[in-house]
């Protein structure tokens, strides 16, 4: 099989290129990547010699580049997008231009060349904040930022499309994600860096918002999953069964890097921020998926890795939104 695989620079996407690669040796991957902030080589440093894979710069909203690499690969699975809540906050024109612009472009693509499979990486958060119980597949949507309103739109259009012309297309919504390489503006990242430097943690709000962790790897082997055993037109959901408040999360980091709860320091709220996500992923698991990484091990093992990749992250910290956005910040009183 040959996979067009976009954003596979960023977090996820390079999670997921070195997960197919070793897991199916016959594969041939092409990474295309903007590079943005997010995008950074240093995590495909270890593959980039694999004669199966080829990294191509460019952004997926040029059709004729796009057009070109389709022409090549079976499939496409499209990670590229805008992915971080406070910047869509500040500046969310990118956020349209990408996810929503960008995945009609790849569509566009992909049907030009009669592809049989096509993968919409989507995000739990496009069914909005849920005070008890949990999302299915059939919940409507309810985005409230304007990241979260780019990927339901970009939702929208895949599934019209599978309406409409019979697309083969399948998306996957799944819930928040952590390990290596995440950029540190996202919590976790940005909460082990801030704690290893011994500067404030930011936590938004009454720190009581609740957050349904993943380990990327379980999130790579279900689209692994879905790309073999999913049905076309299908939505899929994929929890990690971790839910945990801000505050708990907090204190495991600080537990686990020994710094004392003082660094804590609560500040002005998100605007619209989202209580807490829960989804239902009983539709995935009836195809075969299972999670393996128990989160207080690999938690600590992400721990671990940002403590010994000082250099992967310091070099790069001071294009987060944290820092780019540090007016923004004032403490709560
Ligand atoms: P990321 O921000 O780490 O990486 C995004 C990548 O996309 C970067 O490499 C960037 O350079 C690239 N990119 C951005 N715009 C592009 C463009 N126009 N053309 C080509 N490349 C472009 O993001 P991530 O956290 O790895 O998320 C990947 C995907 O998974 C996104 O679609 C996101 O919505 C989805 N998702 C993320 C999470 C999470 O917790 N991080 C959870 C569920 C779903
Ligand atoms: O649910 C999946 C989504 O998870 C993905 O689609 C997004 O791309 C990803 O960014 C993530 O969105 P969140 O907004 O949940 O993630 P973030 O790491 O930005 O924030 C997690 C929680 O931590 C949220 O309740 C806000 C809070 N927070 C975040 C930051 C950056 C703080 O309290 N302080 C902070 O400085």
């Amino acid at each position: 099989m040959k996979l067009l695989v976009t954003g596979g620079a960023g977090f996820i996407g390079s999670h997921f290129i070195r997960y197919m690669l070793s897991a199916y040796p016959t594969y041939h991957i092409i990474n295309l990547d903007k590079l943005t902030y997010a995008g950074n080589l240093d995590n495909l440093r270890d593959v980039e010699a694999n004669h199966n894979y080829r990294f191509v710069k460019g952004d997926i909203c040029d059709p004729a580049l796009v057009n070109k690499l389709a022409e090549e690969v079976d499939v496409i699975i499209n990670f590229a997008a805008e992915t971080h809540v406070d910047r869509s906050i500040m500046d969310p024109g990118g956020f349209i231009q990408t996810d929503v612009y960008g995945t009609y472009v790849l569509m566009e693509a992909a049907r030009r060349f009669n592809h049989q499979r096509y993968i919409q990486i989507s995000t739990d958060e496009v069914y909005g904040s849920i005070a008890s119980g949990a999302f299915t597949e059939g919940s409507p949507l309810q985005p409230n930022s304007p990241y979260a309103a780019s990927k339901a739109a970009g939702d929208l259009l895949v599934l019209s499309y599978t309406r409409t012309y019979g697309f083969p297309a399948i998306i996957t919504r799944c819930s928040n994600n952590f390990g290596p390489n995440q950029y540190p503006e996202k919590v976790i990242p940005l909460f082990i860096t801030n704690a290893i430097e011994n500067k404030p943690l930011p936590l938004y709000g009454d720190g009581q918002n609740v957050r349904d962790w993943i380990y990327v790897v379980d999130h790579c082997a279900a689209i692994d999953c879905v790309l073999h055993q999913g049905k076309t037109g299908n939505v899929y959901n994929v929890g990690g069964g971790n839910e945990r408040t801000n505050i708990e999360l907090t204190h495991l980091i600080l537990n686990a890097l020994e710094r004392p709860a003082s660094l804590i320091q609560f500040v002005k709220d998100r605007p619209g921020h989202d209580r807490r996500y829960a989804i239902n992923d009983q539709k995935i698991h009836a195809l075969g998926y299972q999670s393996r990484h128990p989160f207080d091990e690999t938690l600590r093992a992400t721990v671990r890795w940002y403590q010994d990749n000082l250099a992967w992250w310091q070099r790069i910290k001071s294009g987060s939104f944290q820092q780019y956005y540090s007016r923004q910040y004032s403490t709560s009183g």
